[in-house]
């Protein structure tokens, strides 16, 4: 695994979306595996930046983010689908059927996960994973405990998780209590991973994922076997 370290939460941003910039200006039709929640927000930013001054276009760019919570529409203003156009694709010119997210109101939730795992099998491999370090080692929403051999699938959030994000909904009580989620079998299979890690209260996690045993207790301990991950952190978070 290798770690960059960077000043701020502003620097982390700016690398990880250099790398991400890198690939969609060498690649044909690359193809993106996206995050939601507070860390991604500046890379989303920059990247928004770099294309209003016409430095790069998304036309030919996939995507599939990690997860979205079940029960919630897409219009909902805390659904991922919502938070992704908001953040990013409302902004961008990426083309709206190339951007795919697992539905969280389908009717059968089961078959759902086997066809996003297909679509993503469609789209051939994610060039660029990136994603966001849970407190509790959780990546997408694979809670500790869930296989390193999971494909997507659907999760029981842990209460912590739920705390956690609480902070996007009116109270904890309005949080899902599900989701769906790229499986980690899925996730290691993206060839390159882009971690982002910033802030203090990150800094026991990222220090596990370091020095700590692989373990399934601890989902995010199984990039130390991924042969190409990136890591880019904030002074806080080390
Ligand atoms: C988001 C996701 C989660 C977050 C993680 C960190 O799509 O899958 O694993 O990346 O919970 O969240 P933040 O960035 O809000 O600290």
């Amino acid at each position: 695994m290798n770690l960059i370290k960077v000043e701020n939460y502003q620097e982390m941003s700016q690398r990880a979306s250099s790398i991400i910039l890198g690939l969609i200006s060498k690649k044909s039709n690359p193809v993106l595996g996206l995050a939601t929640g507070s860390t991604p927000e500046g890379m989303y930013q920059c990247l928004i930046k770099a294309y209003e001054q016409g430095d790069i276009s998304f036309k030919n760019v996939t995507t599939f983010n990690l997860d979205e919570y079940v029960g919630l529409t897409k219009e909902d203003a805390n659904s991922y689908h919502s938070y992704m156009k908001e953040k990013l694709f409302n902004h961008i010119d990426i083309l709206p059927d190339q951007t795919h997210l697992p539905d969280g109101t389908a009717r059968d939730l089961q078959l759902e996960c086997v066809k996003y795992e297909q679509l993503i099998r469609d789209a051939g491999q994610v060039d660029i994973q990136v994603l966001g370090l849970g407190l509790n080692g959780h990546i997408g929403f694979n809670e500790p405990g869930t296989p390193f051999s999971s494909r997507t699938h659907v999760v029981e959030l842990m209460a912590s998780t739920r705390q956690a994000n609480a902070r996007f909904f009116n109270g904890l009580n309005e949080v899902p209590t599900q989701a769906i989620t790229m499986g980690i079998e899925t996730i290691m299979e993206s060839e390159r991973i882009l971690l982002l890690v910033s802030g203090e209260k990150k800094a026991p996690a990222l220090a596990r994922l370091m020095k700590g045993d692989l373990s399934e207790d601890f989902p995010a301990s199984i990039l130390q076997r991924h042969p190409n991950v990136v890591i880019i952190t904030d002074q806080h978070a080390c």
